[in-house]
């Protein structure tokens, strides 16, 4: 959940960091900091608050050295203070090191240290891992054609518990940096004539698009020449290097107020991006290159088990409804935190499914290993290429949305409902779904990006309301079938970036409890939308007005609703049921957002918040 940024080459190391770690904030931002190779010693700076707080204390510090770590933080171990900021030096003064995970053992680890006399100035796990380095540095001698350094922090982390992206610099060797990961992600940039190291891709993109994926238990020895990666067992690993697609213009703001602002109007050409090129040429199925699931084994399977996080999640729940709606194969969701624990008795016929837009949240990494372990296929559904979920699955589908830098998940999400719809399309064909029933779906899907752009136009009718209705404390949204999980997101979108509480219920369930929230200060959002669920839809929000509760609607276009049941009415295109959960998300997105904005929320970095979650 934390930014790791690295950098040895001829340039001022600061700089690159410092830009390096701005567009990682959004992984954490509870404080920053840096450390530069400088005459002997380390340059330290951090500081809590944002990487602009670090910035300003950077430039006072003179940091002139090409060799340096930077870290954005969000907090485990130890409260947000200066102290608890990363890079934490050990005792000796002789390492810095930065962290992204949780050292589980680092009590243990402590008490010892602190019997040796290591000296600590943080609540920090992190702080004892460099400590400990430092340790074993203290006790190892020079040996020929070895690297002290390297080897002590081997040591180090053969010692630690838990999860691990770590860089760290040492003050005998001041252009050299060693780095390893396990459990969190870790990448090298190889440049010209210079090297980086970040936990994501944007950090690097502006320097070089070639990286190379560490994979756990890798340690990489970064020197002002070259590099060389080998296990935590001393086995050497010949690097691949990959080519970065996405562009440095691609995680830029441009000129949008917000990143999730950018992203939400960013949906057509993005949800164009996830299709392209992945309809059979007769138009009448999906074509996944990556999914390796030949027709034969996919005859094999007669259940999905989805995993996942969050807004994830609730994507999972849409292409529930639509698997089994359309290729009649019986579905089962799961939050990946639960699956994991939970040893759930699965038929052998099971295919998974794991969904997450950075590829990297650790539960789901988590339940993927799981599943593998007891001999399931698992595919995936990422966004973030050569993440560790897409790289340990057995195959997938790419999202093709570009960075999603807002913590609210926007375009990803709408891009997951997509590649859902053209799963469960996929499936269909492969079961029951007629030739024409296909083309006639994969003309409505072809339709979603100008759909999107319909309701995009509606953005400043939806601002308004959000003016209305900013004040409110509690919101409950209301959706049927496919619709309850929007119901969900739209909750969420709400709760993350304006801190409103707000509820997804069915629509239906809402009188079996929820309803005793309803009055006149606690709004409906109800998705209702044409089809055979109308008028039940109405009566619905019939009995939330006799409450005297208030009723913001998202109806289909040329749907009449009883005079005066709605308050406020957003409308929708009509469309196909398999398009309609995208084009319902994108009202409930933009409410939020305006309704964010104006009680002037910090809305692409809400509290307590990080882009992904890669720790448990
Ligand atoms: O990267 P992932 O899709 O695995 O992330 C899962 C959730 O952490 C993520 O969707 C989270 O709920 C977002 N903040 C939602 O807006």
């Amino acid at each position: 959940m934390c930014g790791i940024v690295g950098y040895i080459g001829k340039q001022k190391a600061s700089a690159i960091i410092l830009e390096g770690l701005k567009r990682l904030e959004y992984r954490g931002y509870d404080s920053a900091g840096l450390a530069v190779q400088q005459n002997g010693r380390f340059g330290l700076v951090k500081k809590v608050g944002r990487v602009d707080n670090l910035i300003a204390q950077a430039a006072k510090a003179r940091l002139t050295g090409t060799t340096g770590i930077g870290h954005t933080r969000w907090a485990t171990h130890g409260g947000v203070t200066d102290a608890n900021a990363h890079p934490h030096l050990s005792s000796d003064g002789k390492f810095a090191l930065i962290h992204n995970g949780v050292i589980e053992n680092y009590v243990s680890i402590k008490k010892f240290l602190l019997t040796k006399g290591y000296t600590f100035q943080s609540e920090t796990d992190t702080e004892v891992l460099c400590n400990l380095i430092a340790y074993h540095y203290a006790k190892e001698t020079e040996e020929e054609g070895t690297s002290r350094f390297l080897t002590s922090v081997r040591k180090t982390l053969h010692h630690a518990e838990g999860t691990y992206g770590i860089a760290t610099m040492c003050t005998d060797c001041p252009a050299e940096i060693v780095a390893a990961r396990k459990g969190s992600p870790l990448i090298l940039g190889v440049g010209d004539n210079e090297y980086l190291l970040a936990s994501d891709v944007s950090a690097l993109i502006s320097r070089t698009q070639n990286v190379v994926y560490l994979k756990d238990r890798e340690i990489v020895h970064i020197t002002a020449r070259n590099f060389s990666i080998s296990t935590l067992d001393q086995e050497d690993v010949a690097p691949v290097i990959d080519t970065v697609t996405w562009r440095v213009e691609d995680s830029d703001l441009g000129s949008s107020a917000h990143f999730m602002e950018k992203e939400i109007f960013e949906q057509p050409a993005a949800l164009e991006n996830t299709m392209r090129g992945r309809f059979s040429e007769d138009q009448s199925t999906a074509n996944f290159g990556g999914l390796n699931l030949p027709p034969f084994e996919f005859r094999q399977i007669d259940r999905i088990h989805f995993c996942a996080c969050g807004s994830a999640w609730h994507a999972c729940l849409v292409t529930e409804h639509l698997i089994e709606r359309f290729a009649r194969m019986p579905v089962e969701v799961d939050y990946s935190s639960e699956f994991r624990y939970r040893n759930s008795p699965l038929p052998a016929s099971t295919l998974f499914f794991i969904i997450s837009q950075s590829g990297e949240t650790i539960d789901s990494l988590a339940a993927l290993r799981e599943a593998k372990r007891k001999g399931y296929k698992v595919l995936t559904m990422v966004n973030v290429v050569g993440s560790t979920i897409a790289r340990e699955a057995d195959g997938g589908v790419y999202q093709h949305v570009g960075p999603e830098i807002g913590v609210a998940s926007t375009k990803a999400f709408t891009s997951q409902l997509l590649l859902g719809a053209m799963l469960a399309l996929y499936f269909a064909r492969m079961r029951d779904m007629s030739y024409s029933d296909g083309v006639e779906y994969v003309q409505a899907l072809k339709m979603a990006p100008e759909l999107v752009r319909k309701v995009l136009e509606q953005a400043p009718h939806i601002r308004e309301i959000a003016r209305r209705y900013a004040h409110y404390k509690d919101f409950l949204f209301l959706g049927r079938l496919s619709l309850f999980p929007v119901a969900l997101e739209g909750a969420l979108k709400l709760k993350e970036i304006s801190y409103i509480h707000a509820e997804g219920y069915p629509a239906a369930e809402m009188k079996h409890g929820p309803i005793a929230l309803i009055s006149e200060q606690c709004p409906s959002v109800f998705f209702a939308p044409a089809g055979e669920m109308f008028s039940k839809l109405v009566s619905s929000m019939q009995e939330i007005k006799a409450r005297r509760g208030r009723i913001i609607a998202i109806v289909t276009e040329g749907c009449e609703l009883p005079p005066g049941l709605a308050d406020e009415l957003i409308l929708i295109p009509p469309c196909h049921e398999a398009v309609l959960p995208i084009v319902a998300t994108v009202p409930v997105q933009l409410l939020s957002y305006y309704i964010a904005v104006e009680l002037c929320r910090d809305v692409d970095k809400p509290r307590n918040l990080a882009k992904s979650v890669t720790v448990e």
